[in-house]
């Protein structure tokens, strides 16, 4: 039997779900913390992957400047990993960088094994701009932080801005 994986952009009907996804990681500080309101205000950020139709991982795509985005709190539920969830959630960042014509993609992470799989490398933190650091002062583990940097250059082709809205046009008289 053969089972469908599939990435979407998160609805308000989700946040719920993601923040159970987020919670237990959040407590364990392998990701930052995120209460329903910041999911609520960072929605558009947000991806969801579900299997079989069961909502079962997220991530989201922050952007900090004309070339530069991270991905962040990205989490499978431990029921569905290491079924391919993580890579297509990552792939699903990717396209939609590429929609929105960033073309370098970072994350902090403790598992750079599986980012080395998704074509990331290990960089060193100095290398990102000072204004990523801003967001880590909320984290109970900013004064001795041991998350490693990585980093993957997409695709510098043209961006195809893409319509998410039913297309909306008029003919000017
Ligand atoms: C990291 C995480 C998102 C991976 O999701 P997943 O759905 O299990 O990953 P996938 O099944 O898509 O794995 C893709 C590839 O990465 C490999 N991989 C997965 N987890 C790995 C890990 N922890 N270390 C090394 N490689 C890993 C897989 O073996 C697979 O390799 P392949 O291409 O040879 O088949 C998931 O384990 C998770 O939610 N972890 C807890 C939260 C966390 O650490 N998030 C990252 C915050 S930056």
């Amino acid at each position: 039997m053969t089972h469908r994986i599939s990435v979407r952009n998160a609805a308000v009907d989700d946040v719920e779900a993601i923040y159970t996804l987020l919670e237990p990681f959040a407590e364990k500080n392998i990701i930052l913390a995120r209460d329903r309101d910041n999911l609520y205000q960072h929605l558009q950020e947000f991806l969801v992957a579900e299997y079989d139709g069961v909502l079962c991982g997220v991530v989201a795509v922050h952007i900090y400047g004309e070339n530069l985005a991270e991905i962040r709190s990205l989490v499978v539920s431990p029921e569905f990993q290491k079924h391919g969830v993580g890579r297509l959630l990552v792939e699903g960042c990717e396209k939609w960088l590429a929609v929105l014509g960033v073309a370098r993609v970072f994350a902090l992470t403790y598992v750079t094994g599986f980012f080395e799989r998704m074509g990331f490398a290990v960089v060193s933190r100095e290398s990102l701009p000072q204004k990523v650091w801003t967001v880590c002062v909320h984290c109970a583990r900013f004064a001795d932080c041991d998350e490693i940097a990585v980093e993957k250059r997409l695709s510098d082709a043209p961006i195809q801005p893409m319509r998410i809205l039913p297309i909306l046009e008029i003919d000017e008289p």
